[in-house]
């Protein structure tokens, strides 16, 4: 088991962000979480993380559960997230490579001594997200989809049991956002991959290989389950308040407003 969800809701500054929030991850399977501006996904990810904490209810992440079993940066070293927020942190002037091998310890820059082996891996995973050409460019001279790549080498370094991907295509043109799909596919379907949770707004970037979804509305879940059971025209109308129609195309859901 990834994570599981018991009843957990979130409180913060007299708001409930979360509401009752039941779920379950198994090993091996990936997630897509689809939801609008302001659902609650970002703040689900924090928590998923080890950085917020349940207001009420019962979480466990990789077999550590939640003000019972210690957490800190072991915890969060298994687990590999790429966001906006890491995203504006890292240092521009550190090359591509740097930034994707500072991921063997989990920090911000560079500052150990990487090994032979972390050298390899690092140009192994520059070279399968296809970075390699850039790799000794600095950071702060990458386009945004150049850069999402770089990142999501950064969080592969640690071999994480859990990826997160919080909207990692925002501000891709259309090729850089299909390149990284493509690259987000290709790693999930390797033979021992991370459990990933990739988390959108975009219906057409739920890709075959996210074989579960969870739609959140509101800080609650509004559905889960076998995506393309669950991406039907009502329940996304539903969803949405909108009259949709869902074309699967290659076994992606595309969405029009009717
Ligand atoms: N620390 C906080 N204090 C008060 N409200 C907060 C706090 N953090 C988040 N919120 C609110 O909780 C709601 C959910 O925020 P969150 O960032 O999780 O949404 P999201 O689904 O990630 O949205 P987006 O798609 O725009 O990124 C929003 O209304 C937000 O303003
Ligand atoms: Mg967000």
């Amino acid at each position: 088991m990834v994570i599981q969800l018991d009843d957990v809701s979130l409180m913060r500054d007299g708001k409930w962000i979360l509401k009752d929030i039941t779920w379950k991850i198994n090993k091996g399977e990936h997630w897509a979480l689809l939801g609008l501006n302001g659902a609650g996904k970002t703040a689900l990810l924090h928590m998923l993380s080890a950085y917020y904490f349940p207001t009420k209810g019962n979480v466990t992440v990789l077999q550590k559960r939640f003000g019972k079993d210690p957490l800190g940066e072991d915890l969060r070293k298994r687990i590999g997230i790429v966001s906006s927020t890491l995203q504006e942190r890292i240092y521009g002037e550190d090359s591509a490579y740097q930034v994707v091998l500072s991921g063997a310890f989990a920090s911000i820059g560079l500052y150990q001594t990487p090994t032979d082996d972390m050298r390899q891996k690092a140009q192994q995973l520059l070279k399968e997200l296809g970075c390699f050409e850039y790799a000794n460019r600095s950071y702060s001279t990458l386009s945004q989809g150049e850069r999402q790549r770089v990142l999501i080498g950064r969080a592969l370094m640690a071999d994480p049991e859990f990826l997160i991907l919080d909207e990692p295509t925002i501000g891709l043109d259309f090729i850089a956002r299909e390149q990284l799909l493509e690259a987000i596919s290709r790693i999930a379907n390797h033979t021992n991959p991370a459990s990933i949770l990739y988390v959108t707004h975009h219906v057409e970037e739920v890709l075959p290989c996210f074989q579960h979804t969870l739609l959140l509305k509101a800080g609650n879940v509004f559905a889960s389950g076998m995506t393309e059971e669950l991406l039907t025209n009502d329940m996304l109308t539903d969803f949405f308040k909108v009259p949709v129609n869902v074309e699967w195309k290659k076994g992606r859901p595309f969405l029009t407003k009717i």
